[in-house]
């Protein structure tokens, strides 16, 4: 496994106030910013595009970190390099040429991810493992923050941990949906590096406390 990074996912910030947001997450200590890009038809959701990652970008040093909700998203890739996205993440459910989309990330600078739905098998993630620096495996129906985690995708985990042990030690394994103080241990213990925290950050009104909670929570006893 890899050192723990907390991601505060920006669905569950106020809007309205999107740079106070991520200063006040930066100065508690997060590793990255998770931003979550919905097209209403992958999922049943709408949030923002390009124009707002560049407008983050603007205003804070950490890393963005993209996870796209569209279908079929590669006429978007080159606007989210250019936003200055950093790790960015597409859906396999959403990619008929996945490896052609995977490549065409790398080649556009930034660090390619594939994010796999609770109900997708590990099988089908297998023969694009080799060439991800990053799987985020959704443990929630994506769309929105809030919900409650799924246990069943650990196995999934377990899976990804196992392989990247014998094939791609540097592969990193994140997980999106859900994450809470009672639910980030046994993801830790499952094998996860990376964690995306919405509501468990934004949620509290003392980012600091809410970010070093989960931190301890992720090394303590599930
Ligand atoms: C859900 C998004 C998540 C969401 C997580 O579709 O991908 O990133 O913001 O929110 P919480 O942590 O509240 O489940
Ligand atoms: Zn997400």
């Amino acid at each position: 496994m890899h050192p723990i990074a907390i991601a505060p996912s920006v669905l569950s910030a106020d809007f309205a106030h999107l740079a106070d947001e991520a200063r006040a997450v930066a100065d508690a200590g997060a590793d990255f910013l998770h931003v979550d890009v919905m097209d209403g038809r992958f999922v049943p959701n709408l949030t923002l595009g390009p124009p707002v990652v560049a407008a983050l970008k603007r205003v804070t040093s950490l890393p963005l970190d993209c996870h796209l909700m569209i279908v079929e998203p590669d006429h978007l890739l080159a606007d989210f390099a250019n936003a200055g996205t950093r790790w960015l993440s597409v859906h396999i459910e959403a990619c008929p040429h996945l490896h052609r989309t995977v490549q065409r990330i790398r080649d556009l600078g930034m660090s390619p991810g594939v994010a796999l739905n609770p109900h997708t098998a590990f099988a089908t993630l297998e023969p694009i493992l080799p060439e991800l620096d990053f799987v985020l495996i959704m443990s929630v129906n994506p769309g929105f923050g809030g919900q409650t985690f799924l246990p069943a995708v650990l196995d999934k985990v377990r899976s990804i941990e196992a392989w990247r042990r014998q094939h791609r030690p540097e592969l990193r394994i994140q997980i999106d949906g859900g994450i809470t103080v009672d639910t980030i241990g046994q993801a830790r213990q499952a094998g996860v590096d990376w964690f995306v925290a919405g509501s468990a950050v934004f949620g509290r009104p003392d980012r600091r406390a809410a970010i070093d909670d989960l931190r301890a929570a992720a090394q303590g006893p599930a």
